[in-house]
């Protein structure tokens, strides 16, 4: 863990959120290299969940709205965490996760338990009162109940078909931590798959086989993965059956998504708190019903930290000791490094002639500083797949030299056909 923080740190993948102040609660920013490799996690998983898909579209909802929505949902009464506070030193717990032991002073002089909700509360407008609170989203599937009738009546979908949202959303954790695995300000990924009554069951698992099959397809390998049932006494307020992915962390296994069956408690709440029926109305059979929701929700920043700790490795190279990333392609930042050997022109036009040329289809990073062994280091530990080597004889020839980050093996290549080699090993 230790390491791959430190990796991302001295590599620009994430930084510690206003370090020049000290740093801010456990928040943090995504660097040069974090964006692009959180994006195509993004963009794996819509790709994955809409793009390819005819029964899913898609909805990015506004992240403030009418605290109407979290009454509704039962977020307001039930969204909590059972809080102590440490009398000797003040600390403040998760009572269920200490034990009635203080884990700083060992103190068991603790509080009763209280439920401390976990929305951020803010004030819509200039005047701070309690007809102007609004909270910020803690989860992003509300935004899609609340916008069930706008989208099947301008996609004019039937059930099942899905609504799928990707975007921001804020909890006050009482305890964040392990890096970026829990933080008050995070990214979701989730899809809310609205199917007749009685089918949830078997969308249900359907969708946990999909999603277990999403992280392997991206390369995480089958050891560090599994699929946990909860017990009845973990569901959350609106579930008949949850499953989490879990991966295996450095601290042991834990939470990366959670598949949940969500019956009709959504549409069914916000149809009596709103007065509008959310319901489907099937015109060929003539019949009314509301949906039940099958919902796979991972969280995007927390599956790109569970990549960046399943591709770390260390190996050793013609007797060197390196670093390497094993990102899958479609996840690695940078696909290809173009690297000239000399700093010097004419080279160097050479160079940026093939980035030119690479970097029309895929994010690209040029180096031409330190020896060139050094420069396919700095490419392995950020985990770009292929390095292409401009030397003294491509000149000559118009052709390159074509390296690749796992097999370290090299092949010749002429410039006229370096787009169709990258793509094909791309094979995106
Ligand atoms: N709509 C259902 C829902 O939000 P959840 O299990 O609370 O379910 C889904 O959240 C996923 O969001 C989690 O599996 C996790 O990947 C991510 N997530 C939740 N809380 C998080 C936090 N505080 N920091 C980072 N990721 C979080």
């Amino acid at each position: 863990m230790e390491k791959v923080v430190n990796l991302c740190k001295r590599r620009g993948f994430i930084f510690p959120s206003a370090e020049i102040y000290g740093g801010f609660r456990s928040t943090y920013d995504y660097g040069p290299l974090g964006v692009l490799m959180l994006r195509n996690v993004k963009d794996a998983w819509w790709r994955s969940m809409v793009q390819l898909r005819d029964d899913v579209v898609g909805l990015d909802a506004s992240i403030l709205s009418t605290p109407r929505i979290w009454e509704a949902s039962g977020h307001l009464a039930s969204f909590t965490d059972p809080l102590v506070d440490c009398r000797k030193c003040k600390e403040r717990w998760r009572a269920d996760q200490i034990s009635g032991v203080c884990p700083n002073c060992g103190s068991t002089d603790l509080t009763d338990a209280r439920a401390f909700n976990m929305m951020f509360k803010t004030f819509v407008g200039p005047v701070e009162d309690e007809s102007s609170v609004a909270y910020l989203r803690p989860e992003t599937a509300q935004g899609m109940f609340v916008n069930f009738l706008n989208v099947v009546q301008t996609t004019r979908r039937r059930p099942p078909f899905g609504i799928a949202q990707v975007g921001k959303s804020f909890r006050n954790e009482i305890t964040p931590g392990n890096f970026v695995f829990r933080t008050r300000e995070f990214e979701q990924m989730e899809l809310e798959y609205f199917v007749p009554p009685g089918d949830g069951p078997r969308w249900f698992e359907y969708w946990c086989n999909e999603r277990m099959q999403w992280y392997s397809d991206l390369g995480m390998p089958a050891d560090m993965l599994r699929l946990r049932h909860h017990d009845p006494d973990e569901l959350s307020h609106y579930s008949s059956g949850t499953a989490d992915v879990e991966f295996t962390y450095p601290w042991g296994w834990g939470e990366l998504e959670g598949i949940a069956q969500r019956t009709d408690y959504d549409l069914r709440q916000h149809s009596d708190h709103s007065g509008v029926r959310l319901e489907y109305f099937d015109q060929a059979s003539g019949e009314r019903y509301l949906p039940h929701v099958v919902e796979p929700a991972a969280g995007a920043t927390r599956t790109m930290m569970a990549f960046l700790l399943a591709a770390y490795d260390e190996d050793v190279v013609a007797g060197e000791a390196r670093t390497v990333l094993r990102l899958h392609r479609r996840l690695a930042p940078y696909k290809v490094a173009v690297l000239p050997l000399s700093k010097k022109e004419p080279l160097v036009d050479l160079a940026k002639g093939v980035l030119h040329r690479l970097q029309a289809h895929w994010f690209c990073e040029y180096d031409e500083t330190q020896s060139i062994g050094r420069r396919y280091r700095r490419q392995d530990e950020i985990g770009t797949p292929l390095a292409v080597t401009v030397d003294f004889e491509s000149l000559d020839d118009q052709a390159v030299t074509v390296r690749d980050r796992d097999t370290t093996e090299q092949v010749r290549v002429p410039i006229d056909k370096l787009v169709d080699e990258v793509r094909d090993r791309l094979a995106l």
